[in-house]
């Protein structure tokens, strides 16, 4: 190649690199810092796009023209103590454009140093960032009105959790024949376990457990509704299939769509030692018979309550005589769907085999260790459902 053919190719690149500066939409500008005052030497049309500013309004003045009343001194002073010590730096400013529009510039200064170290020239390079300050300024209002109506949410569902509470028994009955114990493990969210116990007659005694689909405010409403249709129902009669049939009259086609509870209830007769139960949809229910260490389960098949109507569903009642000394538990799901670390699910013989080890624990004492066993199988510190027991033990 010839010289003439070097020149001729180097000044097409200077010419390239000069029409790609201009295409840029970024302002570049570049100073001198071995002038007077280190005044303009070079900008972009990128550069007078921006500002408004002509070439020939710029060059030779210092770019502090840029600043204005608002402009903030301590950034400035970044870029003051950078240009000393001929360090990089990049700053977001409001500075105003020549018709006095304040914009907001995000900008890099950089130095060109000669071969020995000394800072010859600084490129800078001015991006309008006024929409994306604009934007972050909405977002962070808006993610703050967010976080404030998070709160009230917390607020009501707090609020919602804690009348929730009200439904269940606050003292639990006793009597020189039974000994009655509860476990109420609600998770975070409000979720749709609850449980009862009433004295119907004399030594007569419902006890109830149920669990309705769903979390949030849905759940605590139907919880609501279920406990006091229950409730008035249980309190007419001791037949556990009457009670349950016109619990589900009077929830069915009240419920929203796809809604359901299921629920075990029992009504124990101390005089006579007999337990009626029906199982609604419900997980089956134990007499744990310390005498012969047996765990006897309470199945009576019949279906959920509150998703079909009365023409369409029957619910059956069994019965079953207790000893002194046997124990009756009833739980929602989450007892037996506890999973190990290596997620393989609790098996059914594995709790009964726990129940009958531990048969001759009082019942609040086997309640609370039937809460540490299944707690120690997940290797967790809480579960992630509710986690609802209770249970009576036949004292005499
Ligand atoms: C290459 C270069 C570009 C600059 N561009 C801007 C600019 O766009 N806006 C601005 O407010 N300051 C800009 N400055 C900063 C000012 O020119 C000046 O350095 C700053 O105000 C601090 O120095 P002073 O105390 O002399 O004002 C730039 C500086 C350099 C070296």
């Amino acid at each position: 190649m010839s010289p003439k053919e070097i020149v001729s190719s180097y000044k097409e690149f200077e010419d390239l690199l000069i029409k790609a500066t201009n295409t840029a939409n970024e302002g570049i500008t570049i100073s001198s810092m071995d002038q007077i005052d280190r005044p303009l030497v070079f900008v972009n049309e990128g550069f007078e796009r921006l500002t408004g500013y002509s070439k020939d309004d710029v060059i030779g003045k210092n770019c502090r023209f840029l600043q204005g009343e608002e402009t903030d001194q301590t950034t400035v002073d970044i870029l003051r103590r950078a240009i000393k010590k001929g360090e990089q730096a990049t700053v977001e400013l409001l500075n105003y454009k020549k018709d006095g529009t304040a914009f907001w510039n995000r900008l890099s200064i950089t130095p060109l140093k000669d071969k020995n170290g000394v800072t010859t020239h600084y490129v800078g390079v001015q991006s309008d960032i006024t929409e994306l300050r604009e934007t972050q300024k909405n977002l962070k209002s808006a993610n703050k009105e967010l976080a404030l109506f998070q709160d009230k949410i917390n607020f009501e569902l707090e609020e919602a959790r804690r009348v929730q509470n009200f439904i269940l028994p606050s003292i639990l009955p006793s009597t020189n024949k039974l000994s009655f114990a509860s476990v109420f493990e609600p998770m975070d969210q409000i979720g749709g376990d609850f449980y009862d116990i009433l004295e119907i007659e004399k030594g007569i005694f419902g006890v109830l457990i149920a669990d309705v689909t769903g979390h949030g405010i849905q759940a605590a409403l139907l919880t609501f509704m279920t406990s006091f249709a229950f409730k008035n129902i249980a309190l007419q009669t001791s037949s556990t299939a009457k009670v349950v049939t016109e619990t589900n009259e009077k929830l069915y086609n009240k419920m929203p769509r796809g809604s359901f509870i299921t629920m075990f209830y029992a009504v124990y007769d101390s005089n006579t030692q007999l337990l009626k139960y029906t199982q609604a949809g419900h997980p089956e229910g134990y007499v744990i018979r310390a005498n012969t260490r047996e765990v006897i389960p309470l199945t009576s098949l019949s279906p959920l309550v509150g998703a079909f109507s009365k023409e369409t569903v029957s619910y059956s009642e069994s019965i079953v005589k207790l000893e002194t000394g046997d124990k009756v538990l009833l739980y929602t799901d989450a007892i037996l769907e506890v999973w190990d670390s290596e997620d393989v699910m609790m098996k059914r013989e594995e709790f009964t085999t726990f129940l009958i080890k531990n048969s001759k624990l009082p019942i609040d004492e086997l309640l609370k260790d039937i809460k540490l066993f299944c707690l120690k199988f997940s290797g967790q510190s809480s579960f992630n459902d509710d986690f609802t027991m209770v249970g009576f033990e036949v004292l005499s």
